[in-house]
């Protein structure tokens, strides 16, 4: 089965999100997480944004050893001088270079024309060659980049020495064919790609990041890259834990094997939220909390009778105790009887119709049923005993 490695940038792209500010301690915290969560490679941070920054990518590289650490740089002389010297005590240093390969990026922003992005890119692959054993290239905005030109660039930096191509969909702007279309391109066309990794990196403005990632290791990506939650710069990056279950789930589909402990799931989001003070909406795939929560009477009899009528994905699995019967107003009378039972209480069958119906007409005036609500209605119907 074809292995993938997992880029997680959590403690980057996903600092990166608005309002989220991690201090050393906290990073520190989640990037030995992450190493039990068996991620290949985590970018701990961007050294040559802020002292806080390198010394917390410093601390990273010095004290996680099962995982390969990395720091982001842009195509400059000091950025890649200062990612070394934060980065050289880890076991295998690697570096991350980007820069802008679409015709928006290059005239608005670097303001260089396609021959000088070339002739950058090459220059600074090829320095940080000289420290780092490792060096990803990442042409950013790839997929708003002229095919051809990324063809020529690509061939060149690899040259130059780089070991991943990374090929972002910077602006969450790709869809899912047209992804997997840019990487059969790159793969077909570039002579010597077969001597690095290829890389997928998405963002999640149109809501296709994990269907994206996806997308791409059907076509030739044996990288991906992604954060807990999704968490990330404006809609977020590729939730890794989406992606990773949905390989676990769909072997048929997708042939594909990771390092990853699944069951590290639930224990690395929570910690990330926590952290990051970024709430996990309620509706999440995988890890929000009712991902595994069932309300209505018919879900929840068929649940009850047998849990794949309507989980796919079990509980344990992403190591979250068990699933969860949520009693309101859809809810059945099996459902009830469950949970009473679960409670501690034996009725006859038709007390137990009695108290369903006091516990249905509260569902009209309450939108979840708590265990105190029910403790009331049961104490009620045992006085009437
Ligand atoms: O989205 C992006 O293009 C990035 C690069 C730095 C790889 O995060
Ligand atoms: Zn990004």
């Amino acid at each position: 089965m074809s292995q993938i490695s997992i880029f997680d940038t959590t403690l980057r792209d996903g600092e990166q999100s608005p309002g989220v500010n991690l201090n050393q301690l906290e990073k520190l915290e989640i990037a030995k997480q992450l190493e039990r969560f068996g991620v290949d490679i985590m970018e701990a941070g961007f050294p040559a944004s802020s002292k806080g920054d390198f010394e917390a990518v410093r601390a990273i590289a010095r004290s996680v050893k099962n995982t390969s650490v990395t720091g982001l740089a842009r195509a400059k002389k000091k950025d890649i001088d200062i990612a070394w010297d934060a980065l050289k005590d880890a076991d295998e240093p690697r570096l991350h270079i980007f820069l802008a390969t679409s015709p928006i990026h290059m005239t608005h922003k670097l303001k260089k024309t396609p021959e000088e992005v070339i002739q950058t890119a090459v220059e600074m692959v090829s320095y940080a060659r000289t420290k780092f054993p490792q060096v990803e290239w990442s042409a950013e905005d790839a997929t708003r980049s002229d095919k051809d030109f990324l063809v020529k660039i690509i061939e060149k930096v690899i040259d130059a020495g780089a070991t991943v191509i990374n090929l972002p969909d910077t602006v969450g702007y790709t869809t899912p064919e047209e992804y997997g279309e840019l990487f059969r391109y790159i793969t077909n066309r570039v002579p010597n790609i077969n001597k690095v990794s290829l890389s997928a990196h998405c963002h999640d403005d149109l809501g296709m990041a994990v269907a994206n990632s996806l997308a791409a290791i059907e076509n030739g990506a044996t990288q991906v890259e992604g954060t807990i939650n999704g968490i990330g710069e404006r809609a977020g990056n590729a939730a890794l834990e989406e992606f990773a279950v949905a390989l676990n789930i769909r072997q048929d589909k997708y042939p594909y094997q990771t390092n990853l402990t699944l069951k590290e799931i639930k224990r690395t989001s929570d910690l990330v939220s926590k952290f990051t003070g970024m709430a996990v909406p309620a509706n999440k795939a995988v890890v929000g909390r009712n991902a595994f929560a069932h309300e209505s009477g018919i879900h929840q009899d068929g649940v009850l009778k047998n849990a794949s009528t309507y989980e796919i994905i079990t509980p344990g699995l992403v190591g979250i105790k068990s699933n969860n019967l949520v009693l309101g107003k859809h809810s059945g009378r099996h459902a009830f009887k469950d949970k009473i039972e679960h409670l501690g209480y034996q009725l006859p069958e038709e007390k137990v119709t009695e108290a369903f119906q006091a516990f249905k007409l509260l569902t009209d005036r309450k939108k979840e049923v708590t265990d105190d609500d029910l403790f009331t209605i049961l104490v009620d119907i045992q006085t009437n005993l």
